[in-house]
């Protein structure tokens, strides 16, 4: 019934939108991103279909989600191992699985789309969801650094697309942005809001400009650390040592590259220096485009500025 009165009210009377109440939810991308947003929906209770390319990709990524979960069982139920098993067992039928987008969004509240970060590729994908997505149904981004309202341009429910941003790990880090553009609800953002609340998760209100908050201080930091080392100025090892315990990071800036991913930075990096070719903060660095053209991607590929254990 709720889901008909969104339907009837969009089209028919589009300021008179309610918030939509997220339960069924779609994520678009199994990789480390979309398969963490995927087990957070449904470790709180979310119904989770994860979409991707391939029955292979989708295998993995519940593999990786599993793995993930045993993590948490373990020191969320350390002393009762059977309401471990339980949670695990309970957040895993949350989520099924399906390589159609276009029937895999008929039930969906909300996408969070998590695929690889490409304008056109994510505005094919938007605009094919478009069509076959219920009226009432949210799309969201959980892009890193390209514009949200690019992104939702190639749709027609600018009223009802937003940004999510999650950060990696996801299930233990417990920020979200929420990302608005000009055109998007004031019904929407709160929905947004109230979802990244339902995760367990703590929002920030962001305004759809380049990285946001988060990543918009953080590549900046990354990147002059890799060019303090380029200089001479330090070892990444004590430049790592340095962060981590004369400013408390958990991790240093290269561990952290590492870990996010070299591809994923010099992406960053590429867009906005092409935006501000001018502006020092986005300067390229020599030894990540080298690291990045070697395949040395970071703990996805074995070795980025270290090598993985
Ligand atoms: N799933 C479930 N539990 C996890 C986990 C995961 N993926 N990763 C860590 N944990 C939990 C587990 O309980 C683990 O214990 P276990 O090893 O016995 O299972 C416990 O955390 C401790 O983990 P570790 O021993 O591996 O190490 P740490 O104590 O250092 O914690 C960390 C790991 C949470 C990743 C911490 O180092 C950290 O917060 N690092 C900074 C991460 C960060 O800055 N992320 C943001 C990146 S930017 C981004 O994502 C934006 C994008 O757009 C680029």
């Amino acid at each position: 019934m709720a889901f008909l009165s969104h339907q009837v009210c969009r089209g028919f009377c589009s300021s008179a939108v309610r918030n939509v109440v997220i339960k069924q939810v779609m994520i678009v991308g199994g990789g480390q991103m979309g398969a963490g947003i995927a087990q957070v929906a449904a470790a709180t209770g979310h119904s989770v279909t994860l979409v991707d390319m391939s029955d292979d990709i989708l295998k993995k990524a519940v593999k990786g989600i599993e793995g993930s979960l045993k993590r948490v069982a373990k020191k969320k139920f350390a002393d009762k191992p059977e309401a471990g098993e339980d949670f695990l067992q309970k957040t895993l039928q949350n989520v099924s699985t399906s390589t159609d987008p276009g029937s895999a969004v008929q039930g969906s509240d909300l996408v969070v789309e998590a695929i690889v970060e490409n304008l056109k590729v994510k505005q094919d994908l938007f605009g094919q969801l478009d069509k076959a997505a219920p009226a009432h149904t949210i799309f969201a981004s959980n892009t890193s650094s390209l514009p949200i309202s690019d992104i939702a341009s190639a749709t027609n429910r600018l009223d009802r697309f937003g940004g999510l941003h999650f950060f990696n790990p996801v299930p233990m880090m417990r920020l979200v942005e929420v990302i608005g553009t000009s055109a998007t609800s004031q019904e929407t953002f709160d929905s947004l809001l109230n979802f990244s609340k339902s995760l367990g998760k703590t929002p920030v209100s962001c305004k759809d400009t380049a990285g946001f908050i988060v990543n918009r201080l953080l590549v900046p930091y990354t990147m002059e650390a890799i060019r303090l080392h380029e200089r001479g100025h330090g070892s990444k090892e004590d430049i790592d040592i340095a962060m981590k315990l004369g400013a408390g990071y958990p991790m240093g800036p290269f561990e952290l590259a590492d870990y996010v991913g070299l591809d994923t930075l010099k992406f960053i990096m590429d867009g906005w220096s092409t935006l501000e070719p001018n502006n020092p903060l986005f300067a390229q660095s020599e030894l990540l485009n080298k690291l990045v053209s070697e395949g040395k991607l970071g703990k996805k590929t074995g070795e980025g500025f270290y090598k993985s254990n």
